[in-house]
């Protein structure tokens, strides 16, 4: 059975304020509106404030206090899916009032305030309207849990949705939907993209009594529930001999089934989709394409306002190794390029952020400068499938933002990821981020105590791109660390540097992979190598690296100018990357020049000695933080060090056997 009663608060940790701090109108709080989710706004702000005024406090709904804080909803008919999430909050005199466009967007803005509260940034707004909107519409979370209770890619725990099978209903995942809202998700999809046998009931009255409850709850916050569905449930649930998505009978019985939901559930949120990809069934299978399958589904949902959230995530899982000339990393593009403009108003394309799977450096997708007419949402993986399994501490605000930041050029300069999936470049309704959850039923929620700073991130950044990555790491530990300045330096030095330690020390120069098969936690530097999976380095002798150039995969191709050009020039190709778009001799110097093979052997060395030197400032903080999170951490930093020490020394006596090139430093390197 899985832990459900024992669980930290996490970042909602509101502790009691210094005296001076709190304000006359603090403890008066008014709601003006009966929305369900502004009522729970209004909870939410006595929770909280209570807890930093040490006091209970109940909101009135009587306007005659004053001093107060005023809790409002002003709707506007104008609104589409993002306006209605903006607020504003303004003082007047010595009260302040907090104005949503919807009860959510109320929520938000008490969150905010809140916040401001806490860590003391209320006078900033004093004077001036603070008026906020979300950049992105949709800020979407996806659980990979699978109803026999186990995580796919999860590193802290069981599931704290199912156990063997059922779906359970209780305090923890109350308290998990609260968390959620506070970082302004707005939507859930509550089981894995892989739908097993039993996980295709979920849109069946086996389970949507029990998911009903679910949306009920993530409905209190404002959130939608989402499920992921098998392209195949027609045949598996409907006795169907196909599911071919231009079949009148697959068509109808989605129909019903659909309608069926929605009675249920009227207030779900839509589906999401991984088809034709490691197995999973699709529309290839009947000559189709994808489009013709998520449409299928779209003209139903759309009936009830619902989505489908087609995944990109599409390629050949079984290629042969000896095959130069197929590249995986082309295949979204390549399926989806020509699509552009049949799908749907109510589809939207998620696609993961580079163009493989989640490794530690990848360049951005092409697909995000290729589709025009097409909603798009960016998908990252907060879970540390390839980026330490939160074990390793990884913090990847830096590399998100990277990502958000980077210059499609898909209009002409200017045409970034964040304008695209934000909707601003084309006018798009329905788009944003996803990020696949780290949670699990660990005390702690996220295994590694300061992997939640991912989590959180990941729900601030997709709120507001402009904050920076070191801002929200600050914030996060001040809420669920300490508030003390020189704790709050070191850890955020900590968060800020991890990222490059941890690329330091794995696959060098964005060729990727070289990770235990399956597992993908620690090296294996010819694990994948001559495997099904596309996914190679290419090492020989003389060189490594993947040369997707027009002379190779001609990948290159797949992005706008200046891009192809820089990334098809070795010698202007960004570094970080170099690997990923050329195949290199080992002695190819460098801009700083150093050689490629003194390039990995000096970060592999490198990033062992920092780790060592992050442990030390940890060491530090013993005595000043919580016994429990120091000790946690230091448990993970400990493993972090053998890691880094094997991935260092199997990379380094790798390519040292290959290419019997010594090291310029002369350190240890086993022969
Ligand atoms: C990765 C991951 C799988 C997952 C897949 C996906 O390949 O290892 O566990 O199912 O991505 O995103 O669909």
């Amino acid at each position: 059975m899985f832990n459900s009663t024992n669980y930290t608060k996490c970042w909602l940790n509101y502790k009691a304020i210094d005296a001076e701090k709190v304000r006359e109108c603090f403890a008066n709080v008014i709601l003006m509106s009966a929305d369900r989710v502004a009522i729970t706004a209004a909870e939410e702000y006595c929770e909280h404030m209570g807890a930093m005024l040490d006091a209970k406090i109940e909101y009135s709904t009587d306007i005659e206090y004053e001093p107060a804080v005023c809790l409002q909803v002003e709707e506007d008919d104008d609104c589409d899916a993002l306006t209605n999430q903006s607020f504003y909050i303004e003082k007047n005199e010595d009260s302040y009032a907090i104005v949503g466009k919807s009860g959510y967007a109320l929520l938000q803005g008490v969150y905010a305030f809140l916040r401001m509260v806490y860590l003391g940034d209320l006078e900033k707004i004093d004077g001036q309207r603070y008026e906020f909107t979300p950049s992105m519409p949709l800020r979407i979370v996806n659980h990979w849990d699978d109803m026999d209770g186990s995580i796919e890619r999860g590193y802290s725990g069981r599931s704290f949705f199912y156990d063997n099978y059922e779906m359970f209903y209780n305090d923890r995942v109350e308290y998990y939907a609260k968390l959620m809202a506070s970082i302004g998700i707005n939507a859930i999809v509550i089981n894995n993209v892989n739908v097993h046998q039993n996980e295709t009931y979920l849109i069946t009255d086996r389970y949507l009594e029990i998911v009903r409850k679910y949306s009920d709850l993530f409905g209190k916050y404002g959130m939608k529930l989402f499920l992921s569905v098998n392209f195949a449930a027609p045949m598996e649930l409907g006795n169907l001999e196909v599911s071919d998505p231009l079949d009148s009978d697959v068509c109808k019985w989605w129909e019903k089934a659909i309608a069926h939901v929605y009675e249920v559930i009227p207030e779900f949120g839509g589906f999401l989709v991984k088809a034709d990809s490691e197995g999973r069934p699709g529309p290839f299978t009947y000559g189709r394409t994808h489009a013709d399958g998520a449409n299928m589904l779209a003209r139903e949902l759309k009936k009830y306002g619902g989505l489908v959230i087609w995944r990109c995530f599409v390629y050949n899982c079984g290629q042969d190794w000896r095959d130069t000339k197929t590249d995986r990393a082309r295949a979204a593009y390549d399926h989806f390029m020509e699509l552009d403009g049949t799908f749907d108003d109510n589809v939207i394309l998620q696609i993961k952020n580079g163009p493989m799977d989640f490794q530690v450096r990848e360049p951005v997708s092409p697909m995000f400068g290729g589709l025009k007419k097409t909603n798009m949402m960016l998908e990252v993986q907060i879970a540390q499938e390839y980026t330490g399994q939160q074990i390793d501490l990884c913090y990847l605000i830096p590399m998100w933002k990277e990502i958000l930041e980077f210059d499609t050029f898909a209009e002409g300069e200017g045409s970034t990821v964040e304008k695209i999936v934000s909707g601003k470049a084309y006018g798009n309704k329905y788009c944003g981020m996803a990020g696949v959850i780290n949670t699990g039923d660990d005390e702690n929620w996220t295994g590694n105590e300061l992997a939640a700073a991912n989590l959180y991130g990941y729900g601030r950044l997709a709120m507001d791109p402009s904050l920076s990555a070191e801002d929200i790491a600050r914030e996060w530990i001040r809420f669920s660390i300490s508030k003390e300045d020189d704790i709050v330096d070191d850890v955020a030095k900590l968060l800020g540097g991890s990222w490059a330690t941890y690329e330091k020390y794995n696959a060098p120069l964005g060729i990727g992979w070289m990770v235990t098969p399956h597992y993908h936690y620690g090296p294996d530097i010819d694990g994948y190598e001559y495997d099904r999976w596309g996914t190679y380095h290419r090492a020989d002798l003389h060189g490594i690296g993947v040369d997707r150039t027009d002379s190779g995969t001609g990948y290159v191709n797949q992005y706008n100018e200046p891009w192809r050009n820089i990334y098809a020039d070795r010698d202007r190709c960004p570094e970080e990357l170099i690997l990923f778009f050329h195949h290199l001799p080992y002695t190819y110097e460098l801009k700083t020049g150093k050689t490629v093979i003194q390039y990995i052997y000096d970060t592999h060395f490198e990033g062992v000695e920092e780790v060592r030197e992050m442990i030390g400032v940890w060491k530090n903080l013993e005595g000043r933080i919580d016994r429990r999170i120091y000790d946690n951490v230091l448990e993970r930093f400990e493993r972090q060090l053998n890691n880094a020490i094997e991935w260092r020394d199997r990379v380094n006596t790798y390519f040292y056997r290959k290419c019997g090139i010594d090291d310029a430093k002369n350190r240890k390197i086993f022969r």
